[in-house]
């Protein structure tokens, strides 16, 4: 008897919680965009919505594509003074946990300093923050320059709608 109650209370959980899923998925899908994750834990990180394009001179590679309900998201590929490469995509909004002091020296953006973004939620490493070193009331130069935005590593978030396509068994029962 009680196991029969327990499970009905699960059952119901579970419903609640598929409802919900639900109802945020059709949400993002209006706005043809969808929450980044952090591939490590699943935290949401950023928003499709603000990813933008945003080019370093010292990019080895740019390419355009499809990517998380958007049209040609800028992704290029970056190289640290170690040699060790990254495809990033850029965004003015993210939550990040960001490490250490601001570092001005090896930038990818000049102009900007830099310091690492980690996942508020496991602390992974996701890419780096860059503020702009230019104060932002120097009204004499209003230029369309960021004063802050992100440069996130491709492979280390996930789109939203991957983790769906996990959940939505039947779907891939009709392949
Ligand atoms: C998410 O996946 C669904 C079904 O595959 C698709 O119709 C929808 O356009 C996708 N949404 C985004 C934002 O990519
Ligand atoms: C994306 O690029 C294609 C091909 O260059 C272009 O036709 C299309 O209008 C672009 N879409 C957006 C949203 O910029
Ligand atoms: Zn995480």
């Amino acid at each position: 008897m009680f196991n029969i109650f327990l499970r009905l209370l699960l059952y119901s959980y579970a419903f609640v919680n598929i409802y919900t899923f639900a109802e945020e998925y059709s949400k993002t899908e209006n706005n043809g965009q969808e929450v980044l994750l952090c591939r490590k834990c699943g935290a949401d990180v950023a928003d499709s919505y603000y990813l933008f394009s945003k080019l370093s001179p010292g990019s080895r590679k740019i390419e355009k594509q499809n990517l998380f309900g958007k049209q040609n998201v800028t992704i290029q590929t970056l190289v640290n003074p170690f040699g060790v490469k990254f495809e990033i995509i850029t965004t003015e909004k993210a939550r990040c946990d960001n490490i250490g002091p601001r570092q001005g020296a090896d930038s990818w953006f000049p102009g900007y300093a830099w310091r690492i973004c980690a996942c508020p939620h496991c602390g992974q490493h996701l890419g780096w923050t860059f503020d702009s070193s230019k104060s932002p009331d120097t009204s004499t130069e209003k230029s369309q320059n960021i004063q802050t935005f992100h440069g996130l590593i491709l492979s280390n978030v996930l789109g939203e709608n991957f983790t769906d396509s996990l959940i939505m068994m039947p779907k891939m029962y009709k392949m």
